[in-house]
């Protein structure tokens, strides 16, 4: 049996943040609404429960509660935020609102001797978020910790091992976070660790056998990380029941269909390689508005993979390499649409798969680590991520196909100059961009009235928060000569020195 953490989900920003730092710690962490009943919560046989944050007050009419047997079962609780006020609140304590907290605080410990708090000094930084406070403790509780606005900002039963916190433990901004994680699964609940990528491949290989059962699917090979991870893991589970069509939309970056191509062979699974790109810019023609670009292509992407499919015969499943943040950017809950995302919000109405997302619970640097498990080859795994509608929406305008080939050809500049100085380790992406913009140069003595490029280079963690990187002068250099020199047509380059926020990483 594998340990299992449970994490409760209250409607939390943050729930798969907390499932990620505990699946770090090498303990799998696996997400349930907070509606799911004491005897399902129980059949997953946790090892322990974490109470995720959450935006409501406990005493609205509706607040999410979970069923009040988990408090005796003897399974070790930790409660974060909303989480905390919860515990407090179900458990006889007093919550009250308080002056809302967002942002950094100190937190100051209230007492040494706790499993909790081992090693953790005797003040730091924590990340608070909350409106609710907990003013009086519920019986057995001590006080852990105390900052300015929560007068309770840790409390902790050792003997029923419920413990819960005021702040943030899952958020980088909070010092001594993973600390506190560490020693509520380890310390305090008791769990062993061990946990990996490998373990994670049988458990999801089982998973997707017993969805599947002897029904048969098709990938949505797009040309990135995701999707061959994605296909790589269906294909493990069911193996020459799975057929993998890789429609080549003409977006892609120079090299990588044959890379795809390559990647696959010599694996049990039916591959077909669809050259869709004249249809792909036909249905682009005259297209400008980025949002309608990722819808044409979404909808044209799914309609070729039915047309395959079609051809195949029954075919029930469509995988694809849906990640978490796709999931929360493309908006199925409260969450503002930022950008339809190619894989979740370009998918049509009248959609005839049921869809397997096996990534959906992952994020991006979780993924490679499981390519790696499948033995995809590094050059793939280790690649950046790369948008499912690809350079069609890093050209600002109409998408033609000479400047495609324009772009095609700085963005291989691009890369190789960045991967060739070895500063590709550090940045999450490294790409061109065409801005739609001509200016006057001047190239051996010729006026020249050519486009500019821009060259975007960003470090993030996850992609969802990410900034410029600080490439060195003399890499910029030879990016800017190297393209201006080898792709006739380009006559500036631009360095973007935006962050996310408040740009995006793409440009559409
Ligand atoms: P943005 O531009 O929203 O991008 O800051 C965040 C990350 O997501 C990638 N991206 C996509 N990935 N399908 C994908 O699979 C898409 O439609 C898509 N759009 C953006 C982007 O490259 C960055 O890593």
């Amino acid at each position: 049996m594998i340990e299992t953490v449970l994490v409760l989900d209250f409607g939390a920003q943050y729930a798969q943040l907390i499932a990620r730092r505990v699946r770090e710690q090498g303990v799998y962490a696996e997400i349930v609404p907070v509606t799911a009943s004491y005897e399902e919560i129980m059949a997953k046989h946790p090892g322990a429960v974490i109470l995720s944050g959450g935006p409501d007050s406990v005493y609205r009419e509706d607040a999410p509660a979970p069923d009040r047997r988990i408090l005796e079962s003897g399974v070790p609780i930790l409660g974060i935020c909303y989480g905390m006020q919860w515990l407090a609140y179900a458990l006889g304590g007093r919550v009250d609102p308080g002056t809302p907290e967002y942002g950094p605080a100190r937190a100051h410990r209230a007492s040494q001797e706790d499993l909790l708090l081992h090693g953790v000094p005797q003040d730091f930084k924590v990340w608070m978020s909350h409106g609710d406070r907990v003013e009086s403790l519920p019986d057995g509780f001590s006080l852990l910790l105390e900052s300015e606005g929560a007068p309770c900002a840790a409390m902790g039963d050792a003997r029923r091992g419920i413990y819960a916190v005021q702040f943030h433990p899952e958020v980088v901004h909070t010092d001594y976070g993973r600390e506190i994680l560490r020693n509520f699964l380890f310390r305090v609940s008791g769990l062993k660790g061990g946990w990996d990528m490998g373990s994670f491949l049988e458990r999801e290989v089982e998973r997707i056998r017993e969805t599947v059962g002897d029904g048969s699917a098709l990938v949505a090979l797009s040309g990135g990380v995701d999707s061959a991870v994605a296909a790589a893991i269906v294909q493990r589970a069911i193996g020459e029941r799975l057929t993998a069509v890789f429609v080549d939309h003409g977006f892609l970056r120079q090299g990588e269909g044959e890379e795809v191509e390559r990647a696959f062979a010599g694996r049990s699974l039916r591959f077909i390689h669809v050259k869709a790109q004249d249809r792909f810019l036909e249905a682009l023609r005259g297209v400008t508005d980025p949002e309608q670009k990722r819808k044409k292509i979404g909808n044209l992407f799914i309609r070729v993979f039915e047309e395959e499919a079609a051809k195949l015969g029954p075919i029930e499943w469509l995988v694809q390499g849906t990640l978490y943040p796709d999931v929360i950017e493309s908006g199925p809950g409260k969450a503002d649409v930022i950008k339809s995302h190619h894989n979740v919000g370009g998918l049509p109405d009248d959609l005839q798969f049921r869809l397997l997302e096996p990534l959906r619970e992952l994020f991006k640097d979780e993924v490679r680590l499981l390519g790696e498990e499948l033995s995809l080859p590094r050059s793939l795994v280790r690649r950046q991520p790369f948008p499912g509608p690809g350079l069609a929406i890093r050209m600002v305008g109409e998408v033609q196909p000479d400047r495609l080939e324009l772009l095609r050809r700085a963005d291989a500049v691009v890369r190789r100059e960045v991967e060739h100085a070895g500063a590709d380790s550090e940045i999450w992406q490294w790409f061109a961009v065409l801005p739609g913009v001509r200016t006057v140069g001047v190239q051996g003595d010729h006026r020249t009235y050519g486009e500019a490029v821009v060259v975007r280079a960003v470090s993030s963690e996850d992609g969802m928060t990410a900034d410029w990187a600080k490439l060195s002068h003399d890499l910029l250099q030879r990016i800017a000569s190297a393209i201006v020199s080898e792709v006739p047509g380009i006559n500036r380059v631009l360095y973007d020195i935006t962050s996310k926020p408040p740009g995006t990483i793409e440009w559409e």
